[in-house]
């Protein structure tokens, strides 16, 4: 299935700076979320169809504690995910979301949960459902 990449750095952030001091990131740079609850990314995905769409997060955490943000998809209920510690900050992991979005665009927001803050995030990659993809000739 065809996926669709939306850089960290090119998206809405509130309470975070772009860097690029920790090598291995995608694009220009990622995003250093603020050690502070409430600060967030917000990206704009524009959905062909409407449907379930699973969205990879390529992160790194240099610590050892869980840096969890609340993802939530056009202002509805916000899911919890967790982002461990990767072993370094220049060590990158992704973690999976399915998150059900509609025709056109979307705002995807993830928000940093507790005082540490986000994890270090790289970029977003969204999978187009298999049942919506045109068919091959
Ligand atoms: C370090 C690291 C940053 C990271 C920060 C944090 O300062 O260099 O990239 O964002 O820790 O703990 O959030």
């Amino acid at each position: 299935a065809p996926s669709t990449d939306l850089q960290a750095e090119d998206a809405t952030i509130a309470q975070g700076v772009v860097e690029s001091n920790h090598a291995g990131f995608t694009g220009r740079g990622f995003v250093n979320y603020d050690n502070v609850a409430g600060s967030y990314v917000e990206f704009t995905i524009n959905a062909p169809t409407a449907g379930n769409y699973e969205v990879k997060f390529r992160f790194a955490n240099g610590t050892a504690v869980d840096r969890p943000l609340n993802v939530a998809v056009n202002g509805g209920a916000a899911t919890g995910v967790g982002f461990p510690g990767t072993g370094a900050w220049t060590t990158w992991a992704e973690k999976s979301l399915t998150v059900p979005l509609i025709a056109g665009a979307n705002k995807l927001r993830a928000t940093a949960s507790t005082a540490n803050g986000g994890p270090n995030l790289d970029r977003i990659s969204t999978t187009v459902p298999a049942d919506t993809e045109p068919p091959t000739a």
